[in-house]
């Protein structure tokens, strides 16, 4: 599920609901029907009952009766009968077609899992909808409800991971114990909260869990056979300790507590995956004030470029090596309104190579939607190719199309290198045109929370700021790959993030000075 088919969504939600307040005033409308002719016959028959002789004697009312219960029942019996929720149902049986399914439920419930862990962000803080980068006073700040905890957890225990079935089944009962009314039963929280600390070996806790499910439902059958195994096996596990001790004051040689390498672990050795979450957080190591403070601002117009002699641009050094240039205000509201719109129709999901085929398909690991935009279809991309062009001096003609991605919450880049290494079957080699020697890479909104481009490598990060680009070459002038560039775009925590992209191949740079690569050196 992507940001527009989403934003349908809520549409669609919306149209339902004015379908179904029609609905409640119709139903309001014939009830109000009903009640007028209940009230009538109920002061008409506890009068003519009073005197059922004299009530009759009148003929006006023997014929009355004669008609209420030939004709006028009737009619009330084809109202009462009629059902008003046809144009109800109808349209919500239309719209059902597109209505997520349980796969996109699960979906979005990972997406969130992955964002708790990359960010680590507390249940609580979810729960209450307390995210970095929203504000107390959004309208829309949203909280999670008992049930919403709990389905959370539930999802987490059906993929067998049971950290956040943990997590998020206590979560469902703080709030259950802070009074938040619920149909979840509280023992069905404590019999996963059971079970999922028990897998992750935590006997004791389990054993409480289980013994306060019982105090809440003694006869609870599950619960009663746990209760049995778990004190068993912890007797055993406190003999085992017991037989240890007296072993090793017997002078047996003593068992390893825990394996050394993990106390031990640096910084550097960190899996990449690490690397990049902790670069994602804002965490890990920075740049030495000595190192920062070669790091410049200042105004560019490569070498008195024509275009750029009257008005140069601004240009920030982000990082040295590699060389990360950010250009300020580089692109238009009015340009990036534009791009989006001529963009929107045709995003799609990103694909990637295949390393192994060569081939294009998409991956987990790169959760975005894009499309590609040429220069023919509008001049605000012919402009915007030019742009690059003049202020990097390289040639644009060998790149590939403008590309225009959209990431929503959750949407992001893991790390990768944007040039094809040598050992890959030539991913490039259709477009004759080289290696990619260069990334330029607009920023076309801010991000409330996350979607940091970071390199996990080198441990830069380079926050998103709407109208910016940065830039930086993929190559060493040897034409080698240059393996600091691995990069990753963060996923998205809160907010929505556009960028647009130019990948500028090898061929037809050949004569050009390759500007900034040595400025740094
Ligand atoms: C890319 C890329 C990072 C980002 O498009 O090659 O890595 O922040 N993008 O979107
Ligand atoms: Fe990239």
């Amino acid at each position: 599920m992507f940001a527009g088919q989403m934003t349908d969504l809520l549409f669609t939600e919306k149209d339902l609901v004015t379908s179904l307040k029609d609905y409640i005033q119709a139903e309001e409308r014939k009830l109000e029907q009903v009640k007028q002719w209940a009230e009538k016959l109920d002061s008409l028959t506890s009068i003519a009952t009073q005197d059922p002789e004299g009530f009759l004697g009148h003929p006006v009312n023997a014929f009355k009766l004669m008609k209420r219960l030939n004709t006028e029942w009737g009619d009330l019996e084809n109202l009462v009968l009629k059902d008003m929720s046809d144009g109800f149902i109808s349209n919500l049986t239309i719209q059902r077609q597109h209505f997520p399914s349980d796969e996109d439920q699960t979906g979005a419930a990972k997406a969130l899992l992955r964002l708790q862990d990359t960010y680590q962000l507390d249940t609580q803080s979810i729960s209450t909808g307390d995210l970095p980068g929203t504000s107390v006073k959004l309208p829309y700040r949203s909280t999670l409800t008992v049930e919403d905890c709990f389905e959370l957890g539930r999802i987490a225990y059906s993929e067998s991971d049971y950290r956040h079935t943990e997590v998020w089944m206590a979560q469902a009962l703080k709030q259950l114990d802070e009074g938040e009314e619920s149909s979840v039963e509280p023992v069905m929280v404590l019999d996963y909260l059971s079970y999922s600390v028990y897998q992750q070996g935590e006997l004791e806790r389990a054993l409480d869990f289980t013994r306060r499910l019982l105090e809440l439902d003694p006869e609870h059958q599950r619960a009663n056979g746990n209760l049995k195994y778990f004190e068993y096996q912890l007797a055993k596990q406190r003999k085992a300790g017991e037989d240890l001790r007296y072993r090793r004051s017997e002078g047996a040689e003593p068992e390893r507590e825990e394996s050394e390498g993990r106390k031990g672990v640096k910084k550097d050795n960190l899996p990449e995956k690490k690397k990049y979450e902790q670069l994602c957080r804002g965490e890990g190591i920075k740049m030495t004030p000595r190192r920062q403070s070669r790091l410049f601002c200042r105004y560019y117009d490569n070498n008195q470029h024509p275009r750029y002699l009257l008005g140069p641009v601004k240009q920030e050094d982000e990082w040295d090596r590699p060389y990360i240039i950010r250009y300020h205000d580089i692109i238009s509201e009015w340009e990036i309104e534009k791009v989006k719109e001529l963009a929107k129709p045709r995003l799609r999901r990103a694909t990637v190579h295949d390393p192994q085929t060569g081939q294009l398909t998409t991956a987990q690991y790169r959760v975005s939607k894009s499309a590609w935009l040429t220069a023919n279809e509008h001049s605000v991309v012919d402009h915007i190719n030019q742009r690059i062009e003049d202020l990097t001096g390289l040639d644009v003609q060998t790149a590939e199309e403008l590309q225009v991605a959209n990431y929503g919450v959750g949407g992001q880049y893991e790390p990768h290198f944007d040039f094809g290494r040598k050992d890959e079957p030539d991913a490039f080699k259709e477009l004759g045109t080289g290696n990619r020697i260069a990334t330029w890479l607009f920023y076309m909104s801010d991000v409330a929370a996350g979607g940091a481009t970071v390199f996990p490598e080198v441990g830069a990060v380079v926050r998103p700021i709407k109208g910016t680009a940065v830039f930086w070459y993929n190559l060493l002038p040897s034409g080698e790959g240059d393996y600091s560039t691995r990069h990753a775009a963060c996923p998205v925590l809160v907010g929505n993030k556009w960028v647009s992209n130019k990948w500028i191949h090898e061929h037809g740079q050949e004569f050009r000075r390759r500007c900034g690569l040595h400025e740094m050196d």
